[in-house]
């Protein structure tokens, strides 16, 4: 006996208002990583990527085979091979909610159901057209650096 699960409300949504995107633009100012709206209309690939490095721990949390989401960090990084990271943003294409969960190699984003690749952010289910945007990520000193070099 199962019962459908329902879908979120706006409450319990990742998405952040536009209100709340602006004011905490206006309060943080520039910041490793940028806002995001859903609303499909700012444009949330400007801002889904790190501008600065972002130190996510250590490596061994993202076993080979595996995928992790660094909800806070807004990043997805796998390991497909030993020793190849590969990261993408987890702000969603479509319209800029954030991926909630990893499983069995994909990302699924909460807000309508987009799924994406976790080795290559490709689109696996839509509606969602792009893929995710890539990231640099390096092990360094046995933890993973993703963005660029400082
Ligand atoms: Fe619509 Fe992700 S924001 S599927």
């Amino acid at each position: 006996m199962s019962t459908p699960s329902s879908p979120q409300s706006p409450a319990e949504t990742p998405c952040a208002s536009r209100r709340t995107v602006l004011r905490g633009a206006a309060l943080a100012g520039v910041a490793g990583l940028g806002a995001a709206a859903c609303d499909g209309k700012t444009g949330p690939k400007a801002a889904a990527v790190p501008t600065a490095p972002v130190d996510l721990g250590p490596a061994a949390d993202v076993p080979v085979g595996q995928a992790r989401l660094f909800r806070e960090q807004r990043l997805i990084v796998s390991q497909p091979v030993q020793g190849q990271y590969k990261a993408f943003s987890a702000v969603c294409t479509h319209a800029g909610c954030v991926a909630d969960k990893v499983d069995n190699g994909k990302v699924r984003c909460p807000c309508h159901g987009s799924e994406f690749d976790v080795n290559t952010g490709k689109v696996l289910q839509g509606p969602a057209g792009d893929p995710l945007p890539s990231v640099p990520v390096r092990s360094t000193g046995g933890k993973l650096i993703a963005g660029p070099e400082a």
